[in-house]
């Protein structure tokens, strides 16, 4: 458990991270030319992009351009003056990123850059690109407050979309609420992160959402349980799933045995999502040979949701670390791959 402590109180203190970086973006003003503003792209990898992902989730409905999220190392066709591009890179020094920040400014985006430090800050400042410098010294996936907030901060002050004071003020308090029950102090009877850990463990996790609001969470719990707890891990969506997943349950049993599904769900589901999670879950998979559970975020709002949702498979994940002896927070085959790309 002690070479967990760095990732599971990195954990823990998202409340706060959230509110420094709230307290960050008082201080911070946005120049941009709303009025030419098409589409918003952020571009970024791994921990650094899912703050895109929540961010399209939570606003995407109500902004009035769509909100896209780009992984790779170019930026699309449709890509011009009339595109906000939001590059964002914790280290600063995300290869695929910087190339997209390079070709985005060649196609004179409207660039805006969050990042730590790195390459990226120094290129933003050569360039005059609008740069939201955040703290140092995490793992990019255990900072996710850090890079969430911004985004949506810059796309309120934009005045693209409302601010929602209120939905981010019980967000912060049903984190700081949920924590102590999911943190490592509480023992596994009263903790879920560490009940669901053990549901994981020695299987294959399939983590199940909708197409809604939980989807980007089920990748997260999917990428989350990757990096931290350096194993296999799948994601899918309702009601696609529907429509081939379903049939796989079957054959070969060995296989299946090793399967452990867990269904987000949440009120914002469609409600005939709810109802094909609720008859896929019972009826459809009863025969099943695999573990499966279904798991309802908390909250009023659909921040709060999301965010309940997100800390319990953070947990989670780094429990699963634990129980298999890992240490959750380096991620050897990530670093020695990009020495072998240099
Ligand atoms: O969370 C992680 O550690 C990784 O997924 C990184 O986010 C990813 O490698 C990209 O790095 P960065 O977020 O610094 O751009």
């Amino acid at each position: 458990a002690h070479d967990a402590a760095d990732m599971l109180g990195a954990i823990y203190k998202l409340p706060e991270q959230m509110e420094l970086a709230l307290d960050l973006m008082k201080r911070t003003a946005v120049s941009l030319d709303r009025s030419r503003v098409k589409t918003i792209l952020i571009t970024g990898l791994g921990g650094s992009a899912v703050g895109g992902d929540l961010l399209r989730t939570y606003v995407g409905d109500t902004c009035p351009v769509p909100i896209l999220v780009n992984r790779g190392y170019t930026m699309p066709s449709y890509v011009g003056d009339d595109t906000w591009v939001i590059a964002i890179s914790y280290s600063g020094n995300t290869e695929e990123t910087l190339s997209a920040y390079e070709e985005a400014k060649a196609r004179g985006a409207q660039l805006t850059a969050i990042t730590s430090g790195g390459e990226l800050a120094e290129r933003a400042r050569r360039d005059g690109v609008p740069l939201v410098s955040v703290p140092s010294g995490l793992q990019p996936r255990a900072a996710v407050g850090h890079l969430f907030v911004p985004l949506l901060s810059l796309v309120q002050k934009s005045g693209l979309v409302a601010e929602r004071v209120e939905e981010m003020e019980e967000t912060l308090q049903l984190l700081r609420d949920m924590r102590d029950e999911l943190a490592p102090t509480a023992q596994t009877a009263h903790n879920l992160a560490k009940q669901i850990a053990l549901r994981l463990h020695g299987k294959i996790p399939l983590i199940h959402s909708s197409t809604g609001l939980t989807e980007a969470i089920a990748y997260r719990w999917k990428t989350q349980i990757n990096e931290n707890a350096q194993t296999l891990a799948f994601a899918h969506s309702y009601p696609e799933l529907n429509h081939n997943e379903i049939v796989g349950f079957d054959v070969p049993s060995e296989l299946i045995e090793r399967v452990e599904v867990i269904a987000l769900s949440s009120t914002f589901d469609h409600p005939r999502v709810q109802k094909r999670i609720s008859i896929t879950m019972s009826e459809v998979l009863a025969d099943a040979r695999c573990g499966r559970s279904q798991l309802a975020a908390r909250g009023e709002s659909a921040l709060a949701q999301m965010f309940s949702l997100l800390l319990i498979g953070d947990y989670a994940s780094a429990y699963l670390a634990v129980l298999y002896g890992l240490d959750p927070t380096p991620v050897v085959k990530i670093e020695q791959l990009k020495k072998r790309l240099a």
